[in-house]
Parts: C-alpha cells; structure tokens; sequence
C-alpha cells in the first residue's frame, strides 16, 4: 500500500506536542523507538496517534484516537500491539483496525507526511487501506 503523497505546498495542520509545540520529524525520532505509537494534537485538535514504523520513520498516517463506540481516547497497548479502550473493552489492531466491539468502526486515519521536518496531517479522503471501504469520518 502506497498512499498518494500531499504534493508541493504544504497545507496541512502541524502536528502539536503535549506542550503545544511543533512536532519535528528528527527529534521525535531521536526519543521514539520503531513501533512506538505516542499521542500529538492532529487534525480539528483532535488526539492522534503518530507512529514510528519498522524502517524508523514517521508513518505516511497517523490514528485518530477517539474510540468509535463512545468517544474515549483509546491506549495503545504495546505488549499486546493493540489499541485496548478501557470504557466498554473494545480493541483495534496496530493499525487501528477495529478487531472487537462494541466500536462500530476502524480509527480513523489521516495522512502523515514531513514537510521541512514539520509533522504535518492532511484529511484522509481515499478508500480506507484496512477495510476497502470508503472512510466513514469524511
Ligand atoms: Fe471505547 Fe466504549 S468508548 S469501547
């Protein structure tokens, strides 16, 4: 799976640290390991999850972390490579797939893309990669 890129020109919500500063693509590296998913501010302010991939990136997406059943922000669960919401028990897959109920739906996804080393979202408006349907939150 390739998702398309932004193209030139930027446009997109940086993505804010627990601080409110921006995130930067080198340092957030540098303090976060492969694997890691850690929270920023995304797109609408809304939590979302960045995620450090197995090449030592920044994934081209990033999770939206609002369950879809009643709204928690859902934990990532690393020992089990899970997104485990404590409210009513459901769980999404590393890449927030949902895989139990009662959510309804998978997290939802925006895209992630460095732009001048700036973490940057955009609306993630394509087919959703994990399920083949179209994206339920646009
Ligand atoms: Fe997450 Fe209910 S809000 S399971």
């Amino acid at each position: 799976f390739v998702p398309p890129s932004v193209g030139g020109g930027g446009g997109g919500t940086v993505a804010k640290d627990a601080l409110g500063n921006d995130v930067k693509s080198t340092s957030w590296l540098a303090t976060h390991p492969i694997g890691d998913r850690s929270l920023v501010q995304g797109l609408k302010a809304d939590a979302t999850y960045l995620i450090v991939n197995t090449e030592g990136s920044i994934e081209k997406y990033g999770l939206n972390a609002v369950c879809t059943h009643l709204g928690c922000v859902v934990p990532w669960n690393k020992a089990e490579n899970k997104f485990m919401c404590p409210c009513h028990g459901s769980q999404y897959n590393a890449e927030g797939k949902k895989i139990r109920g009662p959510a309804p739906l998978s997290l939802a996804l925006a895209h992630c893309d460095i732009v001048d080393d700036l973490v940057s979202f955009t609306p993630w408006t394509e087919t959703d990669f994990r399920t083949g349907e179209k994206p339920w939150w646009s």
